[in-house]
Order: C-alpha cells, then sequence, then structure tokens
C-alpha cells in the first residue's frame, strides 16, 4: 500500500517520548503529541489528483465536495517546497518579534494556554483553476480541486500579538514556515496587513476539523487567515515577525499578485503595475452529476457549493439551456462567514439530449460569477460560472 510516514517511524516515536518528558505540558498537548505516534496514510489513497509528487501537491475530485466540511484526507495540498522532515512538538518553539515591545518565544503548551478560538474556513489556492485559463498559463496545472472547508482551531494571533504589545510602527506581520528549501529557491515568508492580523478569526491554528493538525497540513501549528487565498496562511510555522512595511520576497513578489488592470489575454504584466492578492472572490463549483455523465433518471439532482472570501453566498443560479434561463439553487443550511454553502437544484429534463448544466453565484457584496475569468499571467482567482456537461437518455 502507499504510504509515508511522518519521518522515519523509529525517529518520530523517539520525538514523541521526548514531548512526553516535557516537564508541566498540558494534557492536552501530550494528547496530540500522541496523536501523531501513527504512520499517516498518504492522501492519494483516497483518490487524491497528484498534481506534483516533488514537492507533494494533491488536488480533491470535485464529487468530494458533499460535504460541509471536508474530510482531513480528502482536503487538498498545496507545498511550494520539502516539508519539514524534522517534526518535534517539544522542541517547537515559535518566535515572535520585529516591531514589538516584547519579543517572545513561545512552546506548544505556552501557545495553548492562550485560549482557542474556532473559525471555519473555506481554504482555496489562488492558482485553483489554473488549467482551464485561456490561453494557458505555466504553474501547477490544478483542476477545480484545490479548495476544501474544515473547522480550524487555535489562539488568536491578535492574542499572541497583544502579549508581546505591537509598536505603533507595527504595519504588516510576516510569518516564516519551516518547509525544506532545496537549493536556491526562497523560503516561504509572506506577509499580511496588520488589520488582518489583529482581526478577532485570523488565527495561529493547531487543529483542524477537531484533531491537531496533520504534517501536509502545517503540524504542528500554522497560520489562519480565513476568507483570503490559501498562501496567506503558512504552514510550519516558527516566525511572526511585525514589520514596518510589507514584506518583500518571492512569495510576494512576483508570487501572488494580480494585474491593477483588465489586460489582454496572454500579455505580460509590469509587477508595478500589479498587487498582492488578499480575499478570495465568488465561485460556484458543481459537485454532480459529474462532468460526461450519461443519465437516465427524470429527476436529477445537481449540487454543488459556493464561497466568496470574506462576503457572504446570496444566491446560487442555474441554467440547463446555456445561460438563458436561470433558476435558483437551494442553499443548504449550514453556514459560517467564511465558509461555502452546499447547494441543490432539482433538475427535470424535458426530453432527451445533451445537455450543458452551469452554475452561477452572487455574493452578499453584489459580485456575481463572470461567464470569463479574469485573465492574468499566473492564472490566479480562477471563478468562471462553472459547468458540466452531460447526457440524457
Ligand atoms: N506554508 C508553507 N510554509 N509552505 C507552503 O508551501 N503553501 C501555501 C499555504 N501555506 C505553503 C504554505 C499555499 S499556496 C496554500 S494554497 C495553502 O498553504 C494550502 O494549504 P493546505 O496544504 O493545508 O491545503
Amino acid at each position: 500500500m502507499n504510504r509515508i510516514s511522518m519521518n522515519s517511524r523509529r525517529a518520530f516515536l523517539k520525538q514523541i517520548s521526548g514531548a512526553a518528558m516535557v516537564a508541566g505540558m498540558a494534557p492536552s498537548i501530550l494528547t496530540w503529541a500522541r496523536a501523531q505516534e501513527q504512520v499517516i496514510p498518504f492522501p492519494n489513497e483516497d483518490g487524491m489528483i497528484l498534481r506534483s509528487f516533488r514537492f507533494i501537491d494533491l488536488e480533491s475530485p470535485v464529487e468530494y465536495f458533499n460535504s460541509f466540511l471536508t474530510p482531513v484526507p480528502r482536503f487538498f495540498v498545496r507545498n511550494h517546497m520539502h516539508e519539514p522532515s524534522e517534526l518535534d512538538a517539544a522542541a517547537w518553539r515559535l518566535e515572535v518579534g520585529g516591531e514589538v515591545e516584547k519579543p517572545l518565544t513561545l512552546s506548544l503548551a505556552e501557545l495553548s494556554k492562550l485560549g482557542t478560538h474556532s473559525v471555519i474556513n473555506t481554504l482555496e489556492c489562488a492558482g485553483n483553476g489554473r488549467s482551464l485559463q485561456r490561453p494557458q498559463v505555466p504553474g501547477i496545472q490544478w483542476g477545480k480541486g484545490a479548495v476544501g472547508t474544515a473547522r480550524f482551531s487555535g489562539p488568536r494571533l491578535g492574542d499572541v500579538l497583544q502579549r508581546a504589545g505591537v509598536k505603533p510602527t507595527g504595519k504588516h506581520v510576516m510569518f516564516r514556515g519551516r518547509d525544506e528549501v532545496p537549493g536556491k529557491v526562497p523560503p516561504f515568508i509572506r506577509s499580511i496587513p496588520i488589520e488582518k492580523a489583529l482581526d478577532g478569526d485570523t488565527l495561529i491554528a493547531t487543529h483542524m476539523n477537531g484533531s491537531p493538525l496533520t504534517k501536509h497540513h502545517g503540524f504542528p501549528a500554522r497560520a489562519l487567515v480565513p476568507g483570503w487565498i490559501g498562501a496567506a496562511s503558512c504552514k510550519w510555522l516558527t516566525e511572526i515577525k511585525v514589520l514596518d512595511a510589507e514584506f518583500v520576497g518571492n512569495f510576494m513578489s512576483p508570487g501572488y499578485r494580480f494585474p491593477n488592470h483588465p489586460v489582454n489575454p496572454g500579455d505580460a504584466v509590469k509587477p508595478e503595475e500589479t498587487h498582492p492578492l488578499t480575499a478570495l472572490t465568488v465561485k460556484s463549483m458543481i459537485s454532480g452529476p459529474s462532468d460526461g455523465a450519461s443519465l437516465k433518471a427524470r429527476q436529477i439532482a445537481v449540487h454543488g457549493t459556493a464561497w466568496a472570501g470574506e462576503a457572504d453566498i446570496a444566491k446560487v443560479e442555474i441554467s440547463t439551456d446555456g445561460g438563458i434561463h436561470w433558476n435558483a439553487a437551494k442553499l443548504g443550511h449550514e453556514q459560517a462567514h467564511y465558509a461555502w454553502r452546499l447547494w441543490s437544484y432539482e433538475w427535470k429534463p424535458v426530453k432527451a439530449g445533451d445537455y450543458t448544466i452551469q452554475s452561477r453565484a452572487t455574493d452578499s457584496s453584489g459580485r456575481v460569477q463572470p461567464s470569463t475569468a479574469v485573465w492574468n499571467p499566473s492564472g490566479y482567482l480562477y471563478n468562471a460560472i462553472d459547468e458540466v456537461k452531460v447526457h440524457v437518455s
């Protein structure tokens, strides 16, 4: 069976016994460390789509998007480089410094004493849907499944920053991940504005869907910047630094930037005419029926999800006649501010034939999913009206 271990099993058990010996460690942390004492099944076993093996990148098939919370083994994974090979819960420390009155070094036990807040968040990679951009653009050729929704829990970033005392000069908060950086690749460092960092829903997450983070998702702690592109939520967090300006580095520029003005598809864009990506846009996705399905039913359940970053979903509409008529889908009862809404629509085709089913979301700020996504050289924020082609007999 295709399995990977967090490290070698023996080395890992050694780390755990070390973790158990740390004096004064809160019981929850010990339970958490023990929970890691297992070989983690490679999510590919669960039918995930492998987009890159060099640095593990896994996409969920869209058919998986039929529950409000995405089970962790079915949650997409996006890594820019190698995951850390050594993850010792006992030795882990988080440095907090920069424009603060009192720099801190926190262990996991100390971090866990700063309280727990939970946020249900739809995490989407900015490059989700990139393979659908025309003309095509370079980068991981994500289909539609670099997105998922989970309950993230941990202390508020604002509470940690408050303990360190942010100086008036503090304008941005930088996160550094402990990825293993191959060759000359720059480390994974990004920053977010101080206002978003101090928002009560921005977390240092240690848990996902009620369990400790797995290695793929940033064990033992990651940033969780709800409603924003996935890249804002730095995994394997090791350092937080308050800066007097936005961080300058590869993953802020040229990475994860969007043209200030629409450009002709295929055109190059000058770096000074771009801005950093922040919140996600409005989008819906059909998770069933599957593209290419042959259907016999007289009544067909069309279903999917819709999300809008920091805004809420106002409505989802379905068309089966090429966008001439749109009918309202029923929104699911489960909802949370930064989370997607499930939706469903009972379709009764009147005759046999080939159909294209389309879904279009509108959010609480009035944004409507467009028929064509805004083209940009890195293929970020693809959000064209979704469609699947089916045959009804
Ligand atoms: N954090 C670190 N340290 N290294 C990374 O490569 N990838 C980012 C973000 N945090 C990344 C990271 C990107 S681009 C995304 S979309 C999300 O993590 C994906 O989170 P996930 O792998 O838990 O789904």
